[in-house]
């Protein structure tokens, strides 16, 4: 059987449950979106959050996020984005608060975790203390890897979103290109699907929970498609599917008329 991980990211949570972000209930999206994962087969071994998730940094928002993660008794692994409090984070999420370098192993599989925030920064940034250490981590471990973060290491051909990617991202991309058990490198903070191939190495954007982005936009822009997440079946010889999911006809729309957020 195969290991069967789910990626749900860019929540933008509230501490107020009628929080709403471009019009969105933000908290109704994710529970939406979470349901129709954990309903899905095979069971799902992990659940990765792959940061944004509370909007407001409110400390109610990340214990309703607690709350919800903790039932649906599943491991579950949380990175931050430029839309979270790293304090609040540990506080309230413990140990499923994964960074600024984390390792996880499950099954024949390694999951690497990086913290890419930025405090007061949209756009994100791996350090060279962290860099060491994934490097180190990379030359120590050879079982197949997969790299979750927030901010795209890569252009995803988007002008306004490429302005707050990782300011480093290449070195990211050459490091992972010595290491060729690295199968993926995952990340959030696009809000739409993203996929390319670099070398052996897939990396892969995944829609949000909430409102998404229009792929391909010069300008901030938002997207028609449904809140959505990514599912992956990782497989014990190194090798791995995947696919975005959305919901089907979700009755309530983002402003499309917004110019930012
Ligand atoms: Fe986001």
């Amino acid at each position: 059987m195969p290991l069967r991980l789910l990626q749900l990211t860019d929540l933008h949570l509230f501490g107020d449950s009628s929080g709403q972000l471009l019009g969105m209930t933000t908290r109704d999206s994710f529970e939406a979106v979470l349901e129709l994962a954990l309903s899905s087969s095979p069971p799902a071994g992990a659940l990765i959050l792959s940061g944004d998730l509370v909007h407001d940094e409110t400390p109610a928002g990340y214990r309703y996020l607690r709350e919800t993660l903790k039932r649906t008794e599943l491991p579950h692994f949380c990175v931050a984005g430029n839309h979270d409090d790293l304090a609040l984070m540990d506080t309230y999420l413990g140990s499923a608060a994964v960074g600024p370098v984390a390792l996880r192993r499950l099954d024949d599989w390694n999951l690497v975790f990086l913290d890419s925030s930025v405090p007061g920064s949209d756009g994100g940034h791996l350090t060279e203390a962290q860099m060491n250490q994934l490097s180190d981590l990379l030359a120590g471990n050879s079982a197949p890897t997969m790299i979750f973060l927030h901010h795209h290491p890569v252009p995803i051909q988007s002008a306004w979103m490429d302005t707050m990617g990782v300011d480093n991202g290449t070195e990211l991309m050459e490091l992972c290109e010595q290491h060729p058990q690295v199968k993926a490198i995952l990340f959030g903070h696009v809000h739409q699907a993203f996929m390319v191939r670099h070398g052996g190495c897939s990396v892969l954007g995944t829609p949000s929970t909430c409102f998404q982005f229009l792929p391909g936009s010069k300008d901030f822009a938002i997207d028609t498609s449904p809140p959505g997440y990514r599912e992956l079946l990782l497989y014990p010889d190194g090798h791995f599917t995947t696919e975005i999911v959305r919901l089907d006809q979700y009755a309530e729309q983002p402003l499309h008329q917004a110019e930012g957020y």
